[in-house]
């Protein structure tokens, strides 16, 4: 196989709506900080039965619908989470939940808000080098459950959701992935993470060691910011060279869905008009690796994105992680 193009899309988001005014009853904050400062309004948050791998299924069955597949079509599915129902991985268990009967290969992929890029790649590469010809990339996070509900700094930018793409193997002339620009650096890792709680000053662990368990998400917000402004342009550049291509040559720039500011900084750098930005962070605010997916889905649905025209996508965050692909849908 020389390409893969992308044939489906769907998403889908938890029932119960969080707005600013709802926050701001929990936490010291308000409607205008909030919007000023994140572009965040509303977001949704699991509830009664919801979880990640519900949400993940039916984004899933949407992304099949639209591709006119059905499970058992599928030969991979890759789940790009870090906030999984169990730490061994979901993705054989969505893929039981989906109706799949062929035991096709299904797992896990661990990279934060760049989750859903690395999928994208970790998909190309099975479909161009490894034979495989039918792959679902689901990008879900559930961060509600890992955020301190009690920090204003941290749990009024998170919602929760899934996306997913189904990508079929097909001739290099059609293909829908056309360049990939990957980093991390685990030296930025102290600033966002949600680590272990236990022998965290390195002490030497007793035997039995006790059971673990994580701590909620700890991010210092301006370092965080910082890096996503300095280092997602010159991905997205470099994505774009190799390509072949210049901002100019592309329809739409879709970014992680993580502040308002950072889409406006990155877009401005690279010269990118707001009416060729996706962002529908006011409405979910940041839903980690399924935020692309999310805003994928919507503009395909609502007509913006139309087939053939290209996207360069990027996505950045815990690892710290960041990386850009160019698409053409
Ligand atoms: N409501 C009201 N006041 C607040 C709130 C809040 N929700 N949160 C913080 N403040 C206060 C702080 O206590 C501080 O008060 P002080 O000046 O009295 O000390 C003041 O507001 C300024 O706080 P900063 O943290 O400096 O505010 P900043 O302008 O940096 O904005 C924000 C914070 C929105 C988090 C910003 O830094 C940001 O968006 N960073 C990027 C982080 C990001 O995108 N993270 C997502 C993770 S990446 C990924 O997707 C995994």
């Amino acid at each position: 196989n020389k390409g893969c193009k992308l044939v489906g899309c769907g998403s889908a988001v938890p029932s119960l709506s969080v707005s600013n005014d709802d926050l701001a009853k929990i936490v010291d904050t308000s409607d205008e900080w909030i919007s000023v400062r994140t572009g965040i309004r509303n977001r949704r948050v699991i509830s009664g039965k919801e979880n990640l791998r519900n949400l993940a299924v039916e984004a899933a069955k949407k992304a099949l619908k639209m591709a006119n597949f059905e499970p058992d079509d599928l030969d991979l599915i890759l789940l790009c989470t870090s906030t999984p129902e169990d730490i061994f991985g979901d993705a054989p268990k969505v893929q039981r939940e989906l109706g799949c009967t062929k035991s096709q290969l299904a797992h896990d992929i661990t990279a934060a808000c760049s989750g859903f890029v690395l999928g994208l790649f970790s998909a190309s590469c099975y479909i161009k080098g490894g034979g495989f010809r039918n792959v679902l990339v689901i990008g879900a996070d559930v961060v509600s459950r890992f955020v301190d509900w009690t920090d204003r700094g941290t749990c009024i930018l998170f919602g929760d959701a899934a996306g997913a793409v189904v990508l079929q193997a097909c001739d290099a002339k059609e293909d829908g992935l056309l360049s990939f620009d990957l980093h991390s650096d685990g030296e930025g890792a102290r600033h966002l993470g949600a680590p272990i709680n236990d022998n965290e000053n390195g002490s030497v662990l007793e035997f039995p060691p006790n059971r673990s368990s994580y701590a909620c998400i700890q991010m210092n917000g301006k370092e965080v910011f910082r890096f996503a402004v300095r280092c997602v342009p010159q991905s997205i550049e470099s994505a774009l060279e190799k390509a072949g291509l210049t901002a100019s040559n592309i329809d739409w720039l879709l970014l992680h869905q993580a502040n308002q500011r950072i889409i406006d900084a990155v877009a401005t750098r690279l010269e990118f008009p707001p009416e060729k930005v996706i962002s529908n962070l006011a409405n979910y605010g940041n839903t980690s690796a399924a935020s692309i997916p999310l805003a994928l889905d919507e503009a395909v649905r609502s007509g913006k994105v139309k087939p053939g025209h290209t996207i360069v996508a990027a996505g950045f965050g815990a690892g710290l992680t960041w990386g850009s692909a160019v698409i053409r849908w």
